[in-house]
């Protein structure tokens, strides 16, 4: 007899956040001397730019009684004041004053995030264990480039695991189902020698506009997708994420074309890819994160993508070995 396995729970199954870089805003949104909050990998987070212009990223919640500094706390300086008692922390989460104590206790520090601001977003790097970044932001010479247009920006909360969306990019069949595409377009995913950035080459020439389409793939959640549509007529989306919790992520979107196009491709594009989004919304919003899936022979890309995903978090070797 076959047995059938249990259906998945909605809110068990899903994994960690895997490592990599992600954006927690756009440069021109954060002001100097501006402070935010920012809920980013299950956490509470404070956000702020100093006098001097640094971007600082630390945990929220004050040591002393708990305060959020990320809601009502004030820049001085190159420093970040509490606004509950006034305790005061440098770039470094080392509290620097107790405004009514001379004796600041060891223990009065916060942890500060790696953050980087490149092509106009203000990034950090996660890592389970806390580490520095493993490999570098790319460089991506169209932005800033004459002959392309300046980004136009577009951002959404889908309420699901990154790794979920992510794995679209390795999902041609869902193109003609979810997308409405004419046919799946013939599509090729290879990976890097390093074993980290996957390559999708799309064959959409059969599609409406026709086209070709190059992703590369970073990390989960990181890519910039090519769609060239002939000579003069390109254009580029660079896609960052925020995962917020386990469950939803915020999507960031930076849509460059080439100057020649502008005015054919640059809101309708965006407005296209926005509208696309609509489409895969109702699967992100109501299927569960299936951590065994249970492929067919033809699912070769994703099941190169669950390989390659493998790589982005802790073996359960490596936590017995932290534990
Ligand atoms: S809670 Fe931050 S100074 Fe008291
Ligand atoms: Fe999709």
């Amino acid at each position: 007899m076959t047995i059938v396995e249990a259906c998945e729970s909605r809110t068990n199954t899903t994994p960690d956040f895997p490592m990599g870089w992600y954006t927690v805003g756009r440069s021109h949104e954060l002001q100097i001397g501006e402070v935010t909050n920012v809920t980013a990998f299950d956490r509470e987070l404070a956000l702020y730019r100093t006098r001097s212009g640094a971007v600082v990223l630390q945990d929220a919640f004050c040591p002393h009684l708990g305060a959020h500094l990320g809601v009502e706390g004030r820049v001085v300086g190159e420093s970040i004041r509490c606004p509950f008692h006034g305790w005061r922390f440098g770039t470094d989460g080392v509290c620097e004053e107790i405004p009514y104590c001379e004796d600041i206790p060891e223990r009065a520090r916060i942890r500060t995030w790696h953050t980087e601001e490149k092509h106009g977003q203000i990034w950090v790097w996660f890592h389970p264990e806390n580490t520095g970044p493993h490999w570098e932001l790319p460089d991506i010479p169209q932005f800033g480039a004459e002959g392309w247009t300046l980004p136009r920006f577009a951002e959404f909360d889908v309420p699901a695991h990154i790794q979920d969306i992510a794995e679209n990019a390795c999902d041609p069949v869902h193109f003609q189902y979810v997308h409405k595409q004419p046919d799946v377009p013939p599509s090729e995913v290879t990976i890097e020698d390093n074993g980290r950035i996957l390559h999708l080459n799309s064959d959409a020439s059969n599609a409406p506009i026709p086209n070709q389409l190059h992703a590369t793939v970073y990390s989960p959640g990181h890519a910039l997708v090519h769609t060239d549509y002939g000579p003069g007529a390109e254009m580029l989306v660079y896609n960052s994420a925020q995962p917020i919790d386990r469950h939803n992520t915020k999507m960031r979107w930076s849509l460059i074309v080439r100057k020649e196009i502008e005015d054919l491709a640059g809101d309708d594009v965006m407005q296209g890819i926005i509208d696309g989004l609509s489409d895969d919304y109702p699967i992100w919003a109501n299927k569960v994160h299936k951590h065994k899936p249970l492929f067919c022979k033809a699912d070769k890309t994703l099941v190169l993508f669950r390989k390659w995903v493998r790589q982005f978090y802790l073996t359960e070797k490596d936590k017995r070995e932290i534990a």
